[in-house]
């Protein structure tokens, strides 16, 4: 894939930086220009070409008198993080890993309308995830399914999807099939005979409940890859299916499962199963999960991707990775990412995103660190052949549409509301002006 060449890793070292006796004097190390949001969630609109002036221009260097010695020579580093992404003069996130893994962006439908997203996300993305569109309760069709009137196989409408897989498809951009089989975000009508939606609705057999399964999967394996082949890399097949202390001996979620409640807890082989038996031969297919890091489910997830390894069915395991500033600790995450990786399975980190608690400067250039060190690490994990990293993808485009601001602004992702960079971006480039600790 080669697309806006000229974009690849050029000024970067002549109008943005400056030394770092310039910088001491005179400019500080704030995040001056930072049009960082303080509320809402307003759409970007076209003003924000206005974005562009948060560079300052250098000034001109002063000319040494004479020429300095090797120890005088000043270490160029970036003092302004905060540069609009429409700027022609970034370096690429996803050729910086070209020799490493993809770089993914989850996304909603409508941030495809927004044409200054469009060329950020095609400058930095060879991978996408919808956020949501592709998942059970935006692609079952419930009136279809009660006109239908077929127990075992539901009707599905993938209209939510269709903008994005084509975008991908017209992009050369590839995308995570995100999710299969899931608790959340699966009507609970999807689950009773008729698929009723009446309080007093009667949940279906095992064995109808497991021919809706595999219906599903094949529809919109089928779906997808006759409409749009070789858009779908890799599909999250179960997500969230262990929740240790919920009331299984295997560590299982129990409680509000109703896979497991009507199928048992080998609903999770057979959505790999169907999934194999429909999926293209080189589709990977993944279990996907959040806070992998944790001992007693890091522990109950390698047994049952290793089960599920065993019947052939399974290729990676997906690391979710909403994460905050200082837990888990590094150490804790790099564990996890060495015992997945012994298992032999691709590993993915499917969700990246860092919960700010504030948007102060200390804040955000911490979270640049945090950025810098995880994907310092993914890095020498491949170096190394410790773990076959094949996909990072972060949660979000900018931090205003970011999931996690429920209760107030999270400061996730990589770039502000205004589309500018922030240090958590150059963080990822391993960019000198980003502290490694
Ligand atoms: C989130 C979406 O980003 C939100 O818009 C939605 O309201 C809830 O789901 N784990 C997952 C993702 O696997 O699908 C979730 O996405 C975030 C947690």
């Amino acid at each position: 894939m080669k697309r806006r060449e000229d974009k690849r890793l050029a000024k970067k070292g002549v109008s943005l930086l400056l030394t770092a006796a310039l910088m001491m004097g005179l400019t500080g190390c704030g995040k001056e220009g930072n049009n960082q949001p303080e509320e809402g969630t307003a759409t970007i609109t076209p003003t924000i070409e206005a974005g562009k002036e948060v560079t300052p221009e250098p000034t001109a260097e002063p000319t040494p008198t004479t020429a300095p010695t090797p120890t005088e020579v000043e270490k160029e580093v970036r003092t302004d993080f905060y540069i609009s992404a429409i700027d022609e003069e970034l370096p690429s996130l996803y050729e910086a890993y070209t020799d490493y893994f993809s770089i993914g962006v989850a996304l909603t439908a409508s941030e495809l309308f927004n044409e200054l997203k469009v060329d950020v996300i095609k400058d930095h993305f060879n991978s996408m995830t919808c956020g949501n569109e592709m998942k059970p309760d935006y692609l079952l069709d419930r009136e279809g399914c009660v006109v239908a009137g077929t127990e075992e196989c539901p009707v599905l409408n993938f209209k939510s999807c269709d903008g994005m897989l084509q975008f991908c498809m017209d992009n050369g951009i590839k995308m995570r099939g995100h999710t299969l089989v899931w608790h959340s975000q699966t009507p609970d009508w999807f689950f009773m005979e008729g698929y009723s939606n009446k309080k007093d609705a009667v949940m279906v057999s095992k064995e109808v409940m497991l021919a809706r399964m595999e219906n599903y999967i094949r529809q919109v394996m089928e779906y997808v890859n006759t409409n749009y082949p070789g858009v779908i890399y890799a599909w999250d097949v179960v997500n969230e299916a262990i929740l240790p202390g919920d009331g299984d001996a295997d560590g299982m979620r129990v409680q509000d499962s109703m896979w497991y409640q009507c199928v048992g807890p080998e609903f999770v082989e057979k959505a790999f199963e169907y999934a194999r038996k429909y999926a293209e031969p080189d589709q990977k297919l993944f279990y996907n999960d959040f806070n992998t890091y944790e001992v007693a489910k890091r522990q109950a997830i390698i047994k049952l991707v290793e089960k599920i390894q065993a019947q052939g069915n399974i290729d990676g395991i997906g690391m979710q990775s909403h994460i905050g500033i200082s837990s888990p600790t590094l150490d804790d995450f790099e564990t996890t990412i060495r015992k997945f990786a012994e298992t032999g399975l691709e590993i993915q980190l499917t969700e990246l995103d860092v919960n700010l608690d504030s948007s102060s400067e200390a804040d955000l250039m911490k979270e640049g660190t945090r950025y810098k060190r995880i994907f310092f690490l993914l890095k020498n994990l491949k170096d190394t052949g410790a773990a076959n990293v094949t996909n990072v993808t972060i949660w979000g485009l900018t931090d205003d549409k970011s999931w996690l601001n429920k209760d107030g602004l999270r400061y996730p992702l990589l770039f502000t509301q205004l589309l500018e960079t922030k240090p958590a971006f150059w963080g990822i480039l391993q960019d000198e002006g980003i502290p490694l600790y």
